[in-house]
């Protein structure tokens, strides 16, 4: 075809798209069943994973609940059984590979194969570069990202052959921003971020549009994750609100959710602003939280 052509029915589609995201902003969208699906969260013996756990527990979903926490994964299967759900809650240590694959194999014999995917477990060390240890850069990067392969390389492969299934990941707004004493965790938010566009792309190449992806982006939320942390633009969120918002992005089909959902205009600045505005942007937003630092000039 002509290049001109092509360009002008690029542009065309840009519009289109567009307008029809203003139209879709007045009408609600449509929300697709998840009843008696299995939906596997990683880290969900607190905090947000717990959250979500409820939501999909009131979806009336089975759930299969991971975490390194059995008292809290325990706690967390019961609560969802009080609320109507059937729930197996598993030990596992998504820094290990091996368990991952091991407990996979286990679900898929004794429960059945994962439509929903959850990757949610995450760690954090909040310290300048030089003093976090190897270990903990380590562990930030096993848990925070590499499990995400391990997971879905165990779990994808019958979604694809159904051609229906979801894979969430939980990243952060410290996928798309930076801050300081977080280099690690950003490193792996980043990573998270990226393997989410990636792969979604991917499944679109192999035409597999059965299986949809959602990455999950929020600024802090009230879990002890990170603590004393505050923001003047962006208050810490409650972890109901988070993954009420998470489920409704799922039941869409929405590829990248950000809570609050001003935090989208804010990553869009962090790009388009000159360096000095992004950091005044910072200043204005007071963005807080604990932080040792053990680095001292000698
Ligand atoms: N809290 C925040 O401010 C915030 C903001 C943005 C994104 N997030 C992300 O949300 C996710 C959940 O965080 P949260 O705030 O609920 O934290 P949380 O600490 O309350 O919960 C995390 C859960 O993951 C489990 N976990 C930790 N390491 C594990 C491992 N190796 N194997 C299995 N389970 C493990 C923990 O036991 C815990 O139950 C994380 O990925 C985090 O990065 C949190
Ligand atoms: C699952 O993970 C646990 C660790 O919590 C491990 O002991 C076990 O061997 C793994 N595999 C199976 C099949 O349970
Ligand atoms: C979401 O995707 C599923 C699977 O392709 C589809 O059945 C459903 O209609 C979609 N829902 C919305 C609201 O787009």
């Amino acid at each position: 075809m002509h290049l001109l052509l092509e360009i002008l029915l690029f542009l065309f589609m840009v519009l289109y798209s567009f307008l029809e995201a203003l139209v879709k902003l007045f009408i609600p969208a449509k929300k697709k069943s998840i009843r008696g699906e299995i939906v596997l969260i990683t880290g969900s013996g607190h905090g947000l994973g717990r959250a979500i756990a409820y939501e999909f527990a009131r979806q009336q979903c089975r759930l299969v609940l991971w975490d390194i926490n059995k008292h809290g994964v325990e706690e967390t299967a019961e609560e969802c059984r009080k609320l109507g759900a059937t729930a197996h809650a598993f030990v596992v240590d998504c820094s290990k590979k091996e368990q991952i694959y091991s407990n996979a194999s286990k679900v898929k014999q004794e429960i059945g194969d994962v439509d929903i995917l959850v990757n949610n477990a995450g760690v954090i060390a909040t310290t300048d570069l030089l003093s976090t240890k190897d270990d903990e850069i380590q562990k930030t990067f096993d848990v925070n990202i590499l499990a995400h392969y391990w997971t879905t390389k165990a779990f994808l492969p019958t979604m694809m052959k159904n051609n229906h299934g979801h894979i969430v990941t939980v990243a952060s707004a410290a996928g798309h921003l930076v801050a300081p004493f977080i280099v690690a965790y950003c490193s792996t938010k980043f990573a998270a971020v990226g393997f989410h566009r990636s792969l979604t792309d991917e499944l679109s190449a192999l035409k597999k549009d059965g299986v949809k992806t959602s990455c999950v982006c929020p600024m802090f939320i009230n879990t002890n994750f990170v603590t004393g942390s505050s923001a003047r633009l962006m208050p810490p969120l409650e972890p109901e609100e988070v993954a009420k918002r998470v489920m409704k992005g799922i039941l869409t089909n929405e590829t990248m959710i950000f809570v609050p959902t001003f935090l989208k205009i804010t990553a869009m600045l962090d790009r388009f602003l000159p360096t000095r505005g992004v950091k005044a942007l910072w200043r204005l937003n007071g963005l807080k939280f604990d932080v040792v630092v053990g680095y001292k000039d000698k």
